[in-house]
């Protein structure tokens, strides 16, 4: 499921890639198509990006994906992988050869629809040459069958991202680029799907993913677990994470599925905690609107090589007990990163500044520091320090997405957005945000304008100096 065109491009420098990139191969195949049919066919691949500017190989271009089924087999004592995947996509152009982004492992098979279909590696693309061209519009099947050794990519900050082996199983968490490690597909946020996700491992171990389970079964000392996300989910957010877990099940007040999976080395830390997620969440709901799933949970490894958490979809994976602000923190991305999803990763702000505010909003409601003391003890920081090292909405590269300028700095643009606005106004904001990109996507100029429309005001200069400009503001 991709988003309509025009929420899409919300900065123009990627209109102007896009609309070229949109534009010119077909112009220039209906050239060649009168020269040459061979050369007319070749210009009908489907681009190796989506044209991410942080990561230009992340996803691909030609089709949109409806829906991923994988099942998948994992022995955590051999770190063997053994998947297929299903990928149901529609032709957004005429295709002659398309890319899924999958990165090592070793493909034996590719068919679409009933047909063998041929295939090469090129780097993390997986180039797919169907035996028939597919037409524009037409929807379309794709099984690749793979096996292997996943292991994590090293992203450009130097984090560990992907299948990340642990001592007991795997901790999986894609941001930004490791869903390629163990599935193919379009490994981009802006080509969201559902995902059926089944999973076999050794007796005794859990196999957790995203969405509801639908069910288990051991049988030869190996059990499947059967897990279903049926609202749209970004390939980063899945998980397919294994290990020896205690779990608890329940289901809350708004009848909402909660699964917890829980490492025992962990779980006397993190009991106190996780008692509180029902609470968080109804929290969360009375701010930003009703919890976008009908599955929530969260995994609790013990994974130290990782040193992050991650919200993924519906069951957020923490590599330790985590403390209550990451608990809050997660549940926060529920709403802001995964239900509205980015189309960059140049707008990491609107994930990260969102969940980080959501943390000092806790504290100012539970009988912690208020969000202005929050406010003021950052903005206390000299002018050399990171905090101020670039604008927000504009981290640079790949590098510096999860930087302090992104979370801190991103959740001081929206406390000074509150006190220009005021309260109600500033929540009826974050409510219609939520409520107007629900399973779909936003950028930082809708989420302004939207600030704007609301609250009636021009914050230009407001938006300009708190998420657009480099260097600390001259005044708080
Ligand atoms: N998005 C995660 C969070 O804020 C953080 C995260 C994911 C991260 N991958 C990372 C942080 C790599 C540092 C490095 O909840
Ligand atoms: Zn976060």
């Amino acid at each position: 499921m991709t988003l309509p065109r025009q929420q899409a491009f919300g900065r123009p420098a990627v209109l102007r890639r896009e609309a070229v990139a949109a534009v010119v191969p077909v112009a220039v195949a209906a050239l060649l198509a009168a020269a040459s049919p061979a050369a007319a066919a070749a210009a009908a691949g489907g681009a190796p990006g989506v044209g991410d500017p942080y990561f230009t190989l992340a996803g691909n271009g030609g089709y949109d994906v409806r829906h991923y089924a994988l099942t998948l087999g994992y022995d955590p004592g051999s770190r063997h992988l053994d998947g297929k995947a299903v990928v149901t996509a529609r032709a957004t152009q005429r295709l002659t050869r398309f890319d899924l982004d999958l990165k090592g492992l070793k493909v034996t098979g590719v068919t679409v629809g009933h047909d063998k279909a041929a295939f090469r590696r090129d780097g993390q693309e997986l180039v797919i040459t169907p035996k028939h061209a597919l037409r524009e519009g037409r929807e379309f099947r794709v099984t690749v069958t793979y096996a292997g050794k996943p292991a994590p990519v090293t992203d450009p900050d130097g984090s560990l991202d992907g299948w990340i082996p642990t001592d007991d199983g795997a901790f999986v968490a894609g941001e930004p680029q490791g869903a390629m490690t163990w599935f193919p597909g379009n490994n981009h946020p802006k080509d969201k799907a559902s995902y059926d996700i089944t999973l076999t491992v050794p007796e005794g171990r859990t196999a957790v993913s995203n969405g509801v389970l639908l069910g288990r079964r051991t049988a030869h000392g190996r059990t499947t677990f059967r897990w279903r996300q049926a609202e749209p989910m970004a390939a980063y957010l899945a998980t397919a994470t294994v290990g020896t877990f205690e779990v608890e099940r329940y289901r809350t007040a708004d009848g909402i599925e909660v699964y917890n999976a829980v490492d025992p080395r962990e779980a006397a830390e993190a009991a106190p905690v996780l008692k509180k997620l029902p609470s968080v969440l109804a929290w969360e709901s009375k701010l930003f609107g009703p919890y976008p799933f009908r599955a929530a949970g969260a995994v609790v490894d013990h994974a130290p090589r990782v040193g992050y958490a991650l919200e993924t979809q519906t069951r957020p994976v923490y590599d330790r007990a985590p403390d209550l602000g990451t608990l809050v923190h997660e549940s926060a991305h529920q709403w802001f990163g995964d239900s509205v999803s980015l189309t960059s990763w140049k707008d990491i702000w609107l994930n990260e500044g969102f969940a980080t505010y959501a943390e000092w909003l806790y504290a100012e409601q539970h009988g912690g520091e208020s969000a202005q003391k929050a406010f003021d003890d950052l903005y206390a920081r000299p002018a050399a320090d990171d905090l101020w090292a670039f604008a927000p909405a504009d981290p640079g590269d790949g590098a510096h997405i999860f930087a302090t300028p992104v979370y801190a700095r991103g959740a001081m643009a929206l406390h000074k957005l509150r006190t220009a606005v005021g309260d109600p106004v500033f929540f009826r904001v974050l409510r219609t945000w939520a409520a107007d990109h629900r399973d779909g996507h936003g950028t930082t100029a809708q989420f302004t304008r939207l600030a704007e429309r609301l609250s009636g005001k021009d914050l230009d200069a407001l938006f300009r100096t708190w998420i657009g400009t480099a260097g600390k503001p001259q005044r708080p």
